[in-house]
């Protein structure tokens, strides 16, 4: 069977053979946008959206990949329909698209043949991300919020999704440091909760879904479709400032049955409010998307005053539900934002 292939500015090439100069501007600058889209049943979940956002991405970065967005989700369908047949049938994909502004100008001399954008389509077996993340559907993750902090937008805008991304790194190295299993939340610098360092997170409030307000944070498509789907279903959702007491807690809440794309948290380290609380992480490549639901809608629920930070008096803790488990997960799989 052959093996993998590659789109790599504009040619299909075996994955060895994909290769990015060490004079690239990525390389040099973290100077490049990406995207990751999943597949269920090897359909790109909302790959339009996720292609608008690298277009996006592309505008701010000021890159010119070449390619219409027509064209990159055609040529995008067309890597994932030549690499289908490398693995079983009941294989899912990871689509990632990378795109730089290719090799500096100050290097041309090193290139004969020209400079121009660096653009490439893999797909990988999503298993390899998937495969031993699923126990935390069952055991959520441990969150915890390390010192490093989010990239505000008035410095970086965190909307384009791009290849500098130390401080995700850094977050992740403190969580490790925390512990075994442990997943970093950031805080931006303001002390609101903003997200993972490859996902972003909700909390569930008195029925109510809860998630940081857009600022200082990058839009995640499952995020989207997380607030979509809840609405649909009668859930009140709210974009909000949430402080770190309003975030990860102690104790632990047993998981609503639902089939979406995220895991629950299982244990935090920040401040504890109530035990009520639930908390998320969305990120696309995780889990099954939810089923088109016919189930009753959960009651509404006012909000209450611990968004935007004003929090009066701590709900009391209430003691942990039966069943609700503790056991951290055993990795972070594909939690790290980079791949
Ligand atoms: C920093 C960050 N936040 C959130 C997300 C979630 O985005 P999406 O739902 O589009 O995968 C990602 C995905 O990589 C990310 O890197």
């Amino acid at each position: 069977m052959a093996g993998r292939v590659v789109y790599f500015n504009g040619r299909f090439v075996p994955e060895a053979e994909a290769r990015v100069s060490i004079f690239d501007s990525a390389l040099m600058y973290g100077d490049m946008a990406f995207e990751m889209t999943r597949t269920y049943g090897h359909r790109p979940f909302r790959l339009r959206e996720h292609l608008d956002r690298l277009y996006g991405s592309l505008r701010l970065l000021e890159i010119d990949c070449g390619l219409s967005i027509e064209a990159m989700e055609r040529v995008t369908l067309e890597t994932l329909e030549r690499n289908l047949a490398t693995e079983p049938a009941d294989m899912d994909w990871q689509i990632m698209h990378d795109v730089s502004r290719g090799p500096l100008e100050l290097y041309r001399t090193a290139f004969p043949g020209g400079i121009g954008p660096t653009v490439s389509i893999n797909c990988w077996p999503l298993v390899t991300h998937m495969g031993r993340f699923a126990p935390n559907y069952r055991s959520g993750v441990h969150l915890m919020i390390p010192a490093q902090q989010a990239v505000p937008a008035h410095l970086v805008d965190p909307k384009a999704k791009t290849r500098s991304r130390l401080h995700y790194q850094l977050a992740n190295l403190q969580a490790g440091r925390a512990g075994a299993g442990r997943w970093p939340v950031l805080l931006d610098p303001d002390g609101f909760l903003a997200e993972g360092p490859g996902w972003n997170i909700f909390l569930v409030r008195d029925g109510v879904l809860v998630t940081p307000e857009p600022r200082n944070i990058l839009l995640g498509v499952s995020r989207n479709a997380t607030m979509e789907y809840a609405r649909g279903l009668g859930i009140p959702v709210r974009e909000a400032n949430a402080t770190r007491r309003c975030g990860p807690t102690r104790s632990s809440a047993r998981p609503r049955p639902t089939r979406s794309c995220m895991p629950r948290r299982s244990r935090g380290n920040a401040s504890a409010t109530a035990d009520r609380d639930r908390c998320f992480a969305a990120c696309s490549r995780r889990g099954r998307p939810p089923p088109a639901s016919t189930s009753s809608p959960r009651p509404r629920a006012t909000p209450r005053a611990w968004m935007n930070g004003s929090a009066g008096r701590r709900p009391r803790p209430r003691a942990r539900e039966p069943g609700a488990t503790s056991v951290p997960p055993s990795g972070r799989i594909g939690s790290d934002g980079a791949s």
